[in-house]
């Protein structure tokens, strides 16, 4: 099973990924958060730093871009190549209001028809680099997905995940496995599934949903549990030890780029997003002021 470790803005950044892959590993590919393209292809320190093959040196990383523009892709696809990526990724999943009211992200899912034009531009000539996509099964309502699946099956994309939710329903509540199971049934090349696998558990109930799935991308499972990639390929669970290196490491990472109040907001934000959430932990984890805090409160659930 090939196993994509998800992009999350704020979050899944070098340090992170390296600190993963030297502690737990089990991850196939790191995907980048995505690179918000304008027309003078400017990117942010930030997203230039993370894209450095200095900061990714030992991993695989898929770059993502976001934008609906097909020259501007084009363009940073060729920038993508210059630094000897292999592959990159669109993304039209991306659910933030500011994103999708400017027709970008899951914005385009809203109009097959202005997707497939834009699809048509992007691939009328040969691409410096193969194309991946990272979509959503629908706008309002998952009965949109069988026609995004039809114009998205025309291209011949590296990969294509798909994150089994509308853009309404953000990253919670109920998800559409059955939308990935069209996209099997249907014969789209290499789909990902992504959506709500927490632990070893739900990928034995997708595979048993959705037999011949073979690639996953976690996200929030893989902050709650960083070592069930490690599992899912026939390895052993975090060990005290392992959790305690992660933390500690993660954030000795981002006080050193950052600074502490940053480092410590991004280990609780982690913590949260993991789903770290009995009231007694959200207090404790509110009121720490030290990673040793943080630490405490984590693992008191852990241990
Ligand atoms: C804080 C945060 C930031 C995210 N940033 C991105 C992003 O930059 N690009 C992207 O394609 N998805 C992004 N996502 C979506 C995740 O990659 C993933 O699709 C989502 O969390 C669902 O997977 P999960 O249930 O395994 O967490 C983000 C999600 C979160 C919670």
């Amino acid at each position: 099973m090939m196993i994509y470790f998800a992009p999350m803005e704020g979050i899944t950044d070098g340090i992170l990924r390296r600190t993963h892959q030297e502690i737990f590993g089990g991850v196939d590919v790191y995907c980048l958060p995505f690179h918000k393209l304008t027309h003078t292809l400017s990117l942010t320190t930030r997203e230039v730093r993370d894209i450095a093959p200095e900061e990714n040196r030992g991993l695989t990383v898929l770059p993502q871009a976001l934008t609906r523009d097909p020259g501007q892709l084009r363009e940073w696809l060729r920038y993508v190549a210059d630094l000897r990526y292999p592959c990159a990724d669109l993304n039209l999943g991306c659910p933030s209001p500011t994103v999708t009211k400017r027709g970008r992200g899951s914005g385009m899912l809203r109009d097959p028809d202005a997707l497939r034009a834009f699809l048509d531009s992007v691939f009328s000539a040969p691409l410096p680099i193969p194309l991946s996509v990272k979509t959503r099964i629908g706008v309002e309502d998952p009965g949109e997905w069988p026609s995004i699946l039809q114009v998205l099956s025309r291209y011949p994309f590296e990969h294509v995940t798909i994150h089994v939710r509308t853009t309404r329903e953000q990253y919670t509540g109920g998800i559409h496995p059955d939308a990935f199971a069209l996209a099997l049934r249907q014969g789209l090349p290499r789909p990902v599934y992504n959506g709500d696998l927490r632990c070893v558990r739900d990928v034995a109930d997708l595979l048993k949903a959705c037999p011949g799935t073979d690639a996953v991308m976690l996200g929030r499972g893989l902050l709650a549990d960083p070592a069930l990639a490690r599992q899912l390929q026939g390895g052993s669970p975090a060990s005290p030890d392992e959790l305690r290196a992660w933390y500690t490491a993660l954030y000795r990472g981002w006080e050193q780029r950052f600074q502490h109040t940053i480092a410590l907001g991004r280990i609780k934000k982690m913590a949260e997003l993991a789903g770290h959430d009995d009231i007694q932990q959200k207090r404790l984890l509110r009121r720490a002021e030290s990673i040793e805090e943080c630490i405490e409160a984590v693992m008191d659930r852990k241990e």
